[in-house]
């Protein structure tokens, strides 16, 4: 049984016997099977502003983005931050590993200049105040990089999320992703009712064991877009899950990945995916 499946009793049974049942089936009957394609903001408005800083996410939120995807990692004195790379040195005017310098030496660093000048002073922001600026204005899909570098980090993210309480069923729409696929095993267990993506760009991952494996914790299945094909889509979907894929430079790739039919796309260019944005 996949993980949806398994939630999904679970729900359906409670709401049988709640008063938002009459509600809840009023609603769907006028809401028809509209689909919709996520626009996710990739590290934010990327194409736009510098990635992983409040200006590419702000950015994101301007353009109308259902979600922003922010990459999480931890300082030397145990601070969540937000940085793509393993190290501070293409995205800042600093040196070495984010695992070896304190949260007051990353904050120091400009994580702007490279991008533009009109950037500069932009800071590597902290987990805590992306989920505290951006929760309710717009979804956050928050990966764990390179977890195995951060013993225990699944637990500080889940702590961060519950105290907010954004580990709920319908929390405001966090999802979890990463290219862990053990780490988000765990995190499936610690928050059962966070949504959770595997990540790959690799096509052994798409053979139907392995989709089928996924399935048993994942609710997203997150390619590369140079192995999506329409049967892969309806795969993952026949199997519970919905799939959004990355990462979308060019207008190309945004309506090769509309026509497969997935359910969200991740782009430095949220206005390649949406164009009234
Ligand atoms: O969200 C998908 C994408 O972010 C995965 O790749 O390297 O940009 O973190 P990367
Ligand atoms: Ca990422």
């Amino acid at each position: 049984m996949n993980k949806r499946s398994i939630l999904g009793a679970g729900f359906a049974l409670s709401l049988l016997f709640s008063p938002f049942h009459e509600a809840l089936a009023a609603d769907s009957a006028t809401t028809g099977d509209l689909r919709k394609i996520d626009n996710v903001a990739h590290r934010g408005a990327t194409g736009y502003a510098p990635e992983n800083t409040l200006a590419a996410f702000d950015k994101g939120v301007e353009m109308k983005s259902d979600y922003i995807e922010i990459d999480v990692q931890r300082s030397k004195d145990g601070e969540l931050v937000v940085i793509h790379d393993t190290t501070v040195d293409r995205t800042t005017d600093g040196t070495g590993y984010i695992k070896d310098l304190t949260f007051e030496q990353l904050r120091q660093l400009d994580a702007g200049s490279w991008k533009g000048e009109q950037f500069t002073g932009e800071k590597i922001p902290s987990f805590s105040e992306i989920l505290d600026r951006y929760r309710g204005k717009t979804g956050i899909l928050i990966e764990l990089k390179a977890p195995e570098l951060y013993p225990g980090i699944e637990e500080q993210v889940a702590q961060e999320l519950t105290q907010r309480n954004l580990d709920r069923p319908n929390n405001e729409k966090i999802i979890i992703q990463s290219f862990n696929f053990e780490s988000m095993k765990k995190m499936n267990t610690l928050l059962p009712n966070v949504p959770i993506g595997v990540l790959t760009s690799s096509k052994a991952h798409t053979a139907p064991e392995a989709l089928k494996e996924f399935s048993a914790y994942a609710d997203y299945f997150n390619p590369s877009y140079g192995i999506v094909t329409k049967e892969l889509v309806a795969e993952v979907h026949g199997l519970g899950m919905k799939i959004s894929s990355w990462t979308v430079r060019s207008q190309e790739a945004a309506d090769f990945l509309i026509e497969m039919g997935v359910d969200a796309i991740i782009t430095d260019y949220p206005d390649y995916v949406d164009p009234r944005n």
